[in-house]
């Protein structure tokens, strides 16, 4: 902001947005950052399950709930959201977020229907014929809940950062595995009721000994910054201790056809959610590198520290957006576009 001659911003922390003890100025530009993990702000998202641990994976409705309330709250006093509170809720959703690219025409993954625990996944995975599946929060991030879930006849394995503590499941940066499938139903089975988003899994390609996936962020249509996040396993989700790898040698072993493919995608992904400044997509390129799908998109996605296009990080870049016309050239290149996509959304989203 100083750097592009604006006025320093003002930071308002979301407890006081929460707490109503700082609501934004009418007019204003606000420019919503995750609530992140700060136990105060948990606690007021998620009201109704006050007991709820540090990390717990309980109450991830609840907090999807209090973030939609605290952005409404924000809206309501006049501010303007860089990013919509209806994109930013629909983002928040797997299940919707998935459902509205696929009524796009966007690839993802094929996804199951409402799934209400472990027996129902294996009769829906049977009748579809899919061995391994992603099982995914409704309302999750940062991999946390996400099981990656092979069934074979040799048993079953997940794959997952979830830890199992006599008292509860919590959210861990470290990923196990579990066999035993009397474990895995019942992880499932307890997760299920916050709601869960079931995806085939898709094969990923590799680079070297490594399985890799991108995060894309678009800035008002532009795909502007990329990180290449490279795992031993199928969770790429950086914070799990996987590394970033080589965006060139991703882009020389993608070829420059698959890469074009790639970015559109991601245009048209950001282009599902018309009202948002910026988002990050997760992009999958296939095995093969041929094909791709977006794994999801996300409303709090532009966290890249370090990586800069034409010497901007991610947040320069949307002041850029805002300063040069940019934003608004895609505001107005979306309208019409944005009516058809919101008009289908409730397709076989299940909420
Ligand atoms: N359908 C899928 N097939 C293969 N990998 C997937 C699939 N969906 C997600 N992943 C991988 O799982 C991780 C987390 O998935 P994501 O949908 O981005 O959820 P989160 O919000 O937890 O980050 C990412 O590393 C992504 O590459
Ligand atoms: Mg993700």
């Amino acid at each position: 902001m100083l750097a592009a001659g604006l006025p320093r911003p003002a930071v308002l922390p979301w407890a006081d947005v929460l707490t109503g003890a700082a609501p934004p100025p009418a007019g204003a530009l606000v420019r919503v950052d995750s609530p992140g993990e700060d136990p105060q702000v948990d606690r007021l998202l998620r009201r109704s399950v006050a007991s709820a641990r540090h990390g717990e994976l309980i109450g991830l409705a609840d907090t999807y709930a209090g973030l939609v309330d605290g952005l409404a709250r924000v809206a309501a006093g006049g501010a303007e959201l860089l990013n919509d509170p209806a994109d930013v809720a629909a983002l928040c959703d797997k299940r919707r977020c998935h459902a509205r690219l696929s009524a796009a025409g966007v690839p993802v993954p094929a996804a199951l229907p409402s799934i209400g625990g472990y027996g129902e996944l294996r009769a829906a995975m049977a009748e579809a014929g899919w061995a391994r599946v992603f099982v995914k929060p409704a309302h999750g991030s940062s991999a946390a809940g996400v099981i990656a879930l092979a069934v074979g006849p040799r048993g079953v394995r997940a794959v997952t950062p979830i830890e199992i503590a006599p008292d509860g499941l919590f959210n861990s940066l470290r990923v196990r595995c579990y066999d035993d499938e009397t474990t895995v139903a019942a992880l499932v089975d307890r997760l299920a009721p916050e709601g869960l988003h079931v995806e085939r899994w898709l094969p990923k390609a590799g680079l070297g000994d490594r399985v890799v996936d991108l995060r894309v962020v678009v800035v008002a249509g532009q795909p502007t910054h990329a990180v290449v996040r490279a795992a031993t396993g199928p969770l790429t989700n950086l914070h799990l201790g996987n590394a970033r790898g080589d965006l060139a040698e991703l882009r020389a072993a993608a070829g420059p056809a698959a890469w074009a493919a790639a970015m559109q995608t991601c245009v048209r992904a950001a282009a599902c959610f018309p009202r948002s400044l910026h988002v990050g997509v997760d992009l999958m390129f296939l095995l093969g590198w041929r094909r791709h799908a977006v794994a999801e998109v996300n409303a709090f996605g532009d966290l890249l520290p370090g990586v800069l296009a034409d010497g901007r990080d991610t947040y320069a870049e949307q002041v850029h957006a805002l300063t040069s016309g940019r934003w608004q050239r895609w505001r107005a290149a979306t309208k019409v576009l944005s009516g058809a996509v919101t008009g289908r959304e409730p397709v076989a989203c299940g909420t």
